[in-house]
């Protein structure tokens, strides 16, 4: 019955990831399929022995770290020629045709993303192998298995037993915006373009955060051996009907002419794409003729990319100056006199750092090149000495906050300086209280940005525990306010008590600890008090924490400060424990486990699994515990310890069965159970 019900579901959700995400016409609204997916996955969860690594619910993701094996390619992923020039592009053509007479090409957008192979098995996702270095690359299977675009189970027929698919994982810029945005209000390093925020993305270390970064995957080159078509575009076509992400903006093209009026078309009209282009590749489209040319060391013969350049403009450079952010971390930003470029008004350019600064020798008043590549903000590539005014002086990196005066000081490994002021700098101040209102955290209807610093500038709120201390009285007189507004202000604070932990923890604004890592912090600690005790050792225990995120944690509860406010909160009634789980069972109701080693999922999963079923975890072997459930590699020391408690030990499928069953099966009965 429940296997039944869980192919269905995988079927559904199957069929309508496709119309949704590769066809854009979907035919079941969004709550219906979320709906559906939340029954698929509250059954996986309850039922872990009917686990597949191709359903579609692996598309949110696992917290499962994953360690990435390198997989030799089994056909080379080569690179290809490039060019800026449209002669050099007409000889590249004329030499063919030299050679094997007149050919058509197809011309296609050369994607900026990262380059990636997929494999498919009997029509199954079986791997994804980034480029690495042509010849072997990293298994980053579990991530693009997310990736909404790549189809796990391929549709129609006629695919070939085995075979291998080439394209671009890509990072569509709004999804890139968002993401720089809440990397920004986390006081995290930015991405500079979506290119490098989709390579980065594809090796992060759990599937759970690729997932949430909304990358996509296009697809443009079959490999396989006898591939049962005689030329490239019937391949896309085939693999389009296969459930493949194929870009339609394909065309073929007989001749130089037609291939020029392609790269035309789209030198301009790739601005309206909502993903990033950076040029044509132009490929033979007859396997036979590409059979003919062959290919050089390196690159094929058959194929060349044309790349457009990046619109650069020249202006002056009227001033520096420099933002502080709510970590302290100090910005320099270039104030130009306004350019166009690349169809805006370019007036300011991010600089990055006093090191960049002094690279490039920048200084106000020079003439400047400024470039809007892939960057979403433009930058400054190069200075114009021979314009250098006679009376310039080298540009000397400001040495104390410019909003507060305070010394500024720069952390080890990191690029900026920092103001190290947090209880006294106003752009510090007020930027922890937006983030601790925004929707994410505490979700504070209401009070925008306008309105934090207006109650800032009236003495109101010196931090986010003097929110809930506000009155209604006090608001109503200030501009713009009025009673109405001021009603629903200490409304939404008040309603903001029910906020659940995480994004409690999340709001707190702890350097690093952003939307995921706040999530995860929760989940293994379950209460504040439970993070506030925990050791460095016992930080970096949870999934996706870190030595560098422990330690910022640790900093932060070292601060009188913070644990005033942290006090006041708890006064004020916010959440500081995570919610009560319900239970999918009482299967192991008032047993107590630990768990060592690896499993088939992370252990957190595991200790999640536990407590689902009414159990309970316990952190180290005593005579309290009742099973040890034994993964790969569980220490020895442990083991010894357990034996002579008469702790109870069993295996990863022991304790799946005692989830489904009440009581661990004997070795005998397990043997037909799996
Ligand atoms: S074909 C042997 N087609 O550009 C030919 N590549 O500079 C293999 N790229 O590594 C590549 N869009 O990551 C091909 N439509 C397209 C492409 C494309 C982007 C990337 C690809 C490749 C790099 C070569």
């Amino acid at each position: 019955m429940v296997r039944e019900r869980i192919e269905e579901l995988r079927r559904q959700l199957e069929l309508h990831n496709f119309k949704y995400y590769v066809e854009n016409a979907p035919e079941i609204s969004d709550f219906e399929f979320d709906a559906m997916m939340r029954e698929l996955q509250e059954l996986e969860r309850a039922h872990p022995e009917f686990a597949d690594p191709n359903s579609p619910s692996v598309r949110v993701g696992s917290d499962l770290t994953a360690e990435f094996q390198t997989v030799k390619h089994r056909y080379a992923m080569l690179s290809l020629g490039n060019t800026y020039s449209l002669d050099e592009l007409h000889e590249f053509i004329a030499r063919i045709e030299r050679e094997t007479g007149p050919t058509d090409y197809v011309c296609e957008l050369k994607f900026d993303g990262t380059a990636i192979s997929l494999t498919y098995e009997h029509g199954r996702l079986l791997r994804a192998v980034t480029r690495g270095d042509g010849v072997q690359g990293d298994d980053v299977t579990a991530n693009v298995r997310t990736v909404r675009t790549v189809p796990l189970r391929l549709r129609g027929t006629g695919w070939p037993d085995y075979f291998e698919i080439r394209g671009e994982i890509l990072m569509p810029y709004a999804s890139f915006d968002r993401l720089n945005a809440e990397r920004e209000a986390n006081g995290e390093q930015l991405f500079a373009n979506p290119r490098n925020a989709a390579a980065g993305t594809l090796k992060q270390q759990s599937s759970a955060v690729v997932a949430k970064r909304g990358l996509d995957c296009t697809l443009y080159q079959l490999a396989g051996d006898d591939l049962p078509f005689t030329t490239h575009w019937e391949s896309l076509e085939k693999a389009r009907e296969w459930g493949f992400k194929v870009s339609d903006a394909a065309r073929i093209c007989r001749s130089a002419a037609e291939i020029d009026a392609f790269i035309e078309h789209w030198d301009t009209a790739r601005r309206e794409l909502p993903f990033p282009t950076d040029g044509v590749v132009i490929k033979v489209d007859d396997f036979a003729v590409r059979r003919q040319l062959g290919f050089t060391a390196k690159a094929p013969k058959w194929a060349v990319a044309y790349k457009f350049k990046a619109e650069q403009a020249m202006t002056r450079l009227d001033s520096v100056s420099f933002q502080v952010g709510r970590t302290g971390a100090v910005t320099p930003v270039a104030n130009l006199e306004p350019v166009l470029l690349a169809g805006t008004t370019v007036r300011r350019a991010t600089l990055h750092n006093a090191e960049q600064m002094a690279l490039l020798d920048i200084r106000p008043g020079d003439m400047v090149y400024v470039e809007k590549g892939g960057e979403i903000i433009p930058k400054i590539i190069g200075v114009d000495l021979s314009q250098r005014p006679a009376d310039s002086r080298p540009f000397e990196y400001i040495t104390v906050c410019p909003e507060c005066g305070t010394p500024l000081v720069r952390y080890e490994g990191e690029a900026k300086h920092y103001c190290p002021n947090q209880g006294g700098c106003r752009p510090q101040i007020i930027g922890r209280i937006i983030h601790f209102i925004r929707r994410k955290a505490l979700d504070i209807e209401g009070l925008g940005e306008e309105t934090v610093e207006l109650l800032y500038e009236n003495g109101l709120v010196r931090n986010v525990a003097d929110l809930y201390d506000l009155r209604a009285e006090q608001l109503a007189p200030l501009p713009r306010l009025g009673e109405k507004s001021a009603d629903n202000i200490i409304r939404s604070i008040e309603r903001s008590k029910q906020v659940p932990f995480q994004r409690v923890l999340f709001g707190l604004g702890i350097r690093f600890v952003g939307e995921t890592t706040a999530k995860y912090l929760a989940e293994h600690f379950r209460s504040l008090d439970a993070v506030m005790k925990a050791t460095r050792e016992e930080l970096v225990e949870a999934d996706e924490v870190g030595g560098r995120i422990a330690d910022a944690i640790i900093e932060y509860f070292a601060e009188d400060e913070n644990l005033q406010i942290i006090r006041r909160l708890r006064d004020a009634g916010v959440q500081f424990e995570a919610e009560a789980r319900e239970l999918a069972s009482e299967n192991l109701a008032g047993r107590t486990f630990v768990v060592s080693g690896k499993f088939s999922r992370s252990r957190d999963e595991m200790k999640e699994l536990i407590e689902l079923h009414g159990g309970k975890n316990l952190a180290a072997v005593s005579g309290n515990v009742d099973y040890i459930v034994a993964g790969e590699n569980m220490g020895p020391a442990k083991l010894k310890k357990a034996e002579k408690l008469g702790v109870k030990i069993i295996s990863e499928e022991e304790f799946f069965a005692m989830i489904e069953g009440g009581g661990p099966v004997e070795k005998a009965a397990q043997q037909e159970l799996f």
